[in-house]
């Protein structure tokens, strides 16, 4: 696969993704998104693969947005296919199955902050920056981000950020609940590596099938939630990783999963 905006690696079951436009602060153009798409394509086939880290070139950056270039165009029409297209991107790493980590090294602003967004689980570093300043270019965020970041922090705060268009730095977005742990920049990618090899020693299919389950509550009333949630766990108790988990628990050893 030829990548010329960004770069993927595997090492030991973890892929990691680098959005590569340093001198663009790692802003998306059509090419990224279009190669964004081509790799998480291939992740979703590639059995070697359990968890996925996105993280930006440089140390200025994760994504500072959208190509403003790209955005100077737009009609009503283009506008919204744009959006919509963003948006599937978007939805296809939420709705992996193999968890996605944000590694959030620098500047996540607008398209940037929506991609942390659709990730599973963000880990910042000290020197990230959190942001939704679409308004400021007379836009509203179009990514998802109207939508994931109230139901992450909270309609006010949300509110705060989309209108204002102010960053906030890393330790307010961990107060906000925006990411999960501050690291120092220098350890930012061992921290997303140990908890991906963590999570790779897991019992896979229930991996997969927990963060389906998760994505249902965000859409679901509780009652429907629960009946989704039962026949999850009643799909877990049909693999062979559930029998050799709770076995080799009985027999006081470490479990030997296989995926299936
Ligand atoms: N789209 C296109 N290019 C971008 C970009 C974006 N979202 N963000 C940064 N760049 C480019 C700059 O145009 C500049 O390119 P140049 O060297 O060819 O002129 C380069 O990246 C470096 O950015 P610069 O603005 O010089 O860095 P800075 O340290 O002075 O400022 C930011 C950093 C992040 C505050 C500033 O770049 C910025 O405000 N970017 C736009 C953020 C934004 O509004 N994102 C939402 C878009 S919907």
């Amino acid at each position: 696969m030829e990548l010329h905006t960004l770069q993927y690696e595997t090492s030991d079951r973890v892929a990691i993704i680098t959005i590569n436009r340093p001198d663009k602060l790692n802003a998306l153009n059509a090419q990224t998104k279009q190669e964004l798409e081509q790799v998480l394509g291939s992740i979703t086939q590639d059995p070697q693969v359990d968890v996925v880290i996105i993280t930006g070139a440089g140390q200025k950056a994760f994504v500072a947005g959208t190509d403003i270039a790209e955005l100077a165009e737009l009609t009503p029409e283009t506008g919204e296919a744009f959006s919509t297209r963003g948006q599937s991107l978007f939805d296809r790493i939420e709705s992996s199955e193999k968890p996605v980590i944000a590694a959030v090294n620098g500047y996540a602003l607008g398209g940037g902050c929506e991609l942390a967004l659709a990730c599973h689980i963000r880990i910042a570093s000290a020197t990230a920056r959190f942001g939704q300043p679409e308004v400021s270019l007379g836009v509203i965020p179009g990514y998802g981000g109207t939508q994931r970041l109230p139901r992450l922090i909270g309609r006010g705060p949300a509110l705060e950020m989309i209108l204002g268009g102010a960053p906030i730095e890393a330790d307010e977005a961990f107060r906000l609940g925006l990411v999960n742990r501050v690291v120092p920049a220098e350890k930012l990618l061992e921290s997303a590596l140990n908890l991906a090899r963590r999570i790779s020693s897991q019992a896979q299919p229930a991996v997969h099938l927990a963060v389906r389950a998760v994505n249902v509550a965000e859409e679901t009333p509780l009652s429907e939630g629960l009946g989704k949630e039962a026949a999850l766990f009643g799909e877990c108790c049909g693999t062979e990783d559930y029998a050799e988990g709770v076995r080799a628990f009985l027999e006081k050893r470490r479990p030997t999963f296989t995926g299936r």
